[in-house]
C-alpha cells in the first residue's frame, strides 16, 4: 500500500468503494479486502449498506486504528440536528466510535453551508469524526467551504476519460485529498487499447494501469468498487510498478 500525505496525515491511496454492494456480498467483500491488505473503505448513508460494511470490518482481523473509513451525509439531512443524528446512526451501524472522514455527499440547496459544516465541526470536536470533507464540489464551492471548516477531502468522479485539472491544481494549493470515484469508469477502462498497450510493458491490465495512474498523482486516492476476490486482488496489485512521465501523459491525453 502507498499513502498520500494530507495536512501531515497519511491516507491509504487505494480504498474499496461500496456503492451497490449490499447484503452478504458487501460484508464478504469488505472482509476479504481487509484480509488482502486494503486499509481504506468508502461507504455512505445513502448506500444503505453501513451495517454490512460494519459487519465486514468486525469480521476482519485488522485493527480499527489501521483502517481509514469514510461515510457521507445525504443533502436531505444537511440541517444541523439531522447531521448529528444521522452520523450517530452511522457509527452504530458501522460498529465504531468514529469515522476517519465524514463527507457532504453532494452540494445542498436550502441549508446554509455553514450550518452543515458547523454540525460536522462539532462532531469533529467531540471526536466522532476525525476529518471533514465534501463530495462533488466545484473549486469555487470548495473554497467557500474552507471558510466554515478545515476541508480534508473532495471526492469527485475522476478517471482517464474525465479530467479534473482545476481541482488537481487546487488540491496542491489547499492541501486536500482528491478521492477519485468511479475510477474504472464502471469497468469501461478494461478494454481500452491505449491502457492495454501501456499495461503490456509492465505485465499489468488496463484496469491496473488506470489505478496506478491515479494513485501516482500527488494528493489523489482511488476507491474502485469490486465484489469478488479476483477483482479485489487485481485492483490492489498496483504498487509494484511505476508509470513513466510519458506513460502518465498518454493516459492524461485520453480525456483531452
Ligand atoms: N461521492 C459520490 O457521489 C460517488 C458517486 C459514485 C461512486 N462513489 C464511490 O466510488 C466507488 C467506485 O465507483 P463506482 O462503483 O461507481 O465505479 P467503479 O469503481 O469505476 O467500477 C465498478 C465496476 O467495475 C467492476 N470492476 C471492479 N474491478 C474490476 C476489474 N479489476 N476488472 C474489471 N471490472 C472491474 C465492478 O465489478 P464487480 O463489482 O463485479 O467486481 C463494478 O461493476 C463507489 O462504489 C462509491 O464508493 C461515490
Amino acid at each position: 500500500m502507498e499513502y498520500q500525505t494530507i495536512k501531515g496525515e497519511k491516507v491509504p491511496s487505494l480504498g474499496l468503494g461500496t456503492y451497490r454492494l449490499t447484503g452478504d456480498a458487501c460484508e464478504r467483500a469488505v472482509e476479504h479486502a481487509l484480509g488482502m491488505g486494503y486499509r481504506h473503505v468508502d461507504t455512505a448513508q445513502m448506500y444503505g449498506n453501513e451495517a454490512e460494511v460494519g459487519r465486514g470490518l468486525e469480521a476482519s482481523d485488522v485493527d480499527r486504528g489501521e483502517i481509514f473509513l469514510t461515510t457521507k451525509v445525504w443533502p436531505s439531512d444537511f440541517a444541523h440536528d439531522r447531521v448529528v443524528s444521522k452520523t450517530s446512526e452511522s457509527l452504530k451501524k458501522l460498529r465504531t466510535d468514529y469515522v476517519d472522514l465524514l463527507l457532504m455527499h453532494w452540494p445542498g440547496d436550502g441549508v446554509p453551508l455553514g450550518e452543515t459544516l458547523g454540525a460536522m465541526r462539532e462532531l469533529h470536536e467531540e471526536g466522532s469524526v476525525l476529518h471533514i470533507g465534501v463530495s462533488n464540489f466545484s473549486p469555487s464551492l470548495l473554497e467557500e467551504a474552507t471558510e466554515h471548516a478545515e476541508i480534508f477531502c473532495n471526492q469527485v468522479q475522476y478517471h482517464p476519460y474525465r479530467s479534473q485539472d482545476e481541482l488537481l491544481d487546487q488540491t496542491q494549493k489547499l492541501d486536500y485529498l482528491l478521492t477519485a470515484y468511479t475510477p474504472l469508469s464502471r469497468g469501461g477502462v478494461q478494454g481500452d487499447a491505449t491502457l492495454k498497450e501501456i499495461g503490456e510493458a509492465h505485465g499489468k491490465t488496463a484496469t491496473q494501469v488506470t489505478l496506478r495512474w491515479l494513485v501516482q498523482q500527488e494528493k489523489v486516492s482511488a476507491i474502485p468498487k469490486a465484489t469478488g476476490e479476483e477483482h479485489l486482488a487485481e485492483n490492489l496489485d498496483v504498487f509494484d510498478f511505476e508509470l513513466s512521465e510519458e506513460e502518465m501523459d498518454r493516459v492524461f491525453s485520453l480525456s483531452r
